[in-house]
C-alpha cells in the first residue's frame, strides 16, 4: 500500500499527550482501518484488524498516511487508490507520552521544522525538512474529572503537559514575529475515549484543562502578579510574559487567547475502540491542516 519511494518533506502531524490516552491506537486504526468490522458487512475467514493491541511507547514511530485532496467527505477508511483520487501524502509521528521520555519531542517543537533523528523511526523516513504542520494532543477523557472532586484524575499532569507544548508553541511564534515567520502550528485535543460511560463530554474536557491550565499558569508566575506587574502595566513583551500562557495578566484562561498567537486549539471528542463518535471528525480535522 505504502511504496518505498523516499519521499522527502512530506508534511508531518505529530501525536501527543500522556502515556495511555491512545496515541499509539489511533495511530495504528488510521494505518489499517477500523478495529472492528461493521456489524453489516458478511462474515469473513480473515482476523479483524487489533488496533487495540499496543503498548507503551518507548521510541517515535511514524506512518505514511494520505488524505484526499477534496477533504469534505474523505474518511481514513477510504481507499485512496481504488477511488482514483488525487492524494495529499503526510506522516503521523507518534511519540511516547512517559513524562520522562516526552521532553524529546517539546523540544523539538522550538524549531520551525520539526527534525526527527531517522534511526529511532523504524516504519518512514522524517527528513530534515519535513514540516510540521499540525499537533495531535490525545487525551484520555475519561481520566480528566476536576482534581477537586476526585482523587483519582490524571487533569494536573495532562493539562501540565499541555501547558508546555502550548508555550513551546507559542514562544516560537513570539520569537519569529517580525521576521519571516514560520507558520504556526495547530492543534487539536483529541478527547478520546467517548465509548467509556465515565468519560467526560468534550465540552467538559476542554472546560477542565481551560480552568487547570489557568491554574498552572497561576502557580507558574507566583510572584509575577504579586509583585504588582499586572496586565495594566507596560510590561508585556518583557521577559517575563514571555512564560505567560495566553492573554497577558488575564484573570481565566482559555484556549481562545492563543489565537493572539495564532495558534488555532480545537476539542474534539471520539474514541478508537467501542461504540461512539468514532476518529472521523479527528480525521477531517487532519486533512483540513496537511
Ligand atoms: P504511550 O505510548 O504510553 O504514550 O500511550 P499511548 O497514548 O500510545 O496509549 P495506547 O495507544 O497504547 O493506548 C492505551 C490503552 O488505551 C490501550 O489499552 C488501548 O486499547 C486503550 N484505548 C485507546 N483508545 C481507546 C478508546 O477509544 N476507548 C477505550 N475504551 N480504550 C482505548
Ligand atoms: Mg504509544
Amino acid at each position: 500500500l505504502t511504496s518505498s519511494t523516499p519521499y522527502t518533506a512530506l508534511p508531518a502531524v505529530l501525536l501527543l499527550g500522556p502515556s495511555g490516552a491512545g496515541k499509539t491506537a489511533l495511530l495504528t486504526l488510521f494505518e489499517r482501518g477500523p478495529l472492528t468490522p461493521p456489524s453489516t458487512s458478511e462474515k469473513t475467514t480473515s482476523e479483524p484488524a487489533t488496533a487495540a493491541q499496543t503498548h507503551t511507547s518507548l521510541t517515535p514511530a511514524s506512518v505514511e498516511l494520505a488524505v484526499s485532496s477534496d477533504s469534505s467527505g474523505s474518511s481514513f477508511r477510504d481507499d485512496l487508490d481504488s477511488t482514483g483520487a488525487t492524494a495529499k501524502k503526510f506522516l503521523l509521528i507518534d511519540t511516547p507520552g512517559h513524562a520522562k521520555l516526552r521532553g524529546a519531542a517539546i523540544s523539538r517543537l522550538a524549531d520551525s521544522k520539526y527534525s526527527l533523528n531517522p534511526s529511532t523511526t523504524s516504519r518512514s523516513t522524517v527528513t530534515d525538512g519535513t514540516k510540521l504542520k499540525a499537533i495531535v494532543f490525545v487525551v484520555d477523557a475519561a481520566g480528566l474529572s476536576d482534581g477537586d472532586t476526585s482523587y483519582d484524575t490524571s487533569l494536573p499532569s495532562t493539562a501540565s503537559f499541555l501547558y508546555d507544548v502550548l508555550l513551546t508553541l507559542q514562544k516560537r511564534a513570539t520569537k519569529a514575529k517580525g521576521s519571516k515567520a514560520p507558520p504556526t502550528v495547530p492543534v487539536l485535543i483529541a478527547a478520546n475515549k467517548l465509548d467509556l460511560f465515565t468519560a467526560l463530554p468534550a465540552a467538559l474536557v476542554k472546560s477542565n484543562l481551560e480552568a487547570e491550565l489557568g491554574r498552572i499558569r497561576k502557580t507558574r508566575s507566583k510572584g509575577l502578579l504579586d509583585s504588582g506587574v499586572g496586565a495594566d502595566d507596560d510590561l508585556a513583551g518583557g521577559e517575563e510574559s514571555d512564560e505567560w500562557l495566553g492573554e497577558y495578566g488575564s484573570d481565566k484562561f482559555s484556549f481562545k487567547q492563543m489565537m493572539e498567537f495564532d495558534i488555532e486549539v480545537d476539542v474534539i471528542g471520539g474514541n478508537v475502540t467501542g461504540d461512539g463518535p468514532g476518529a472521523d471528525k479527528w480525521w477531517r480535522w487532519i486533512a483540513d491542516k496537511v
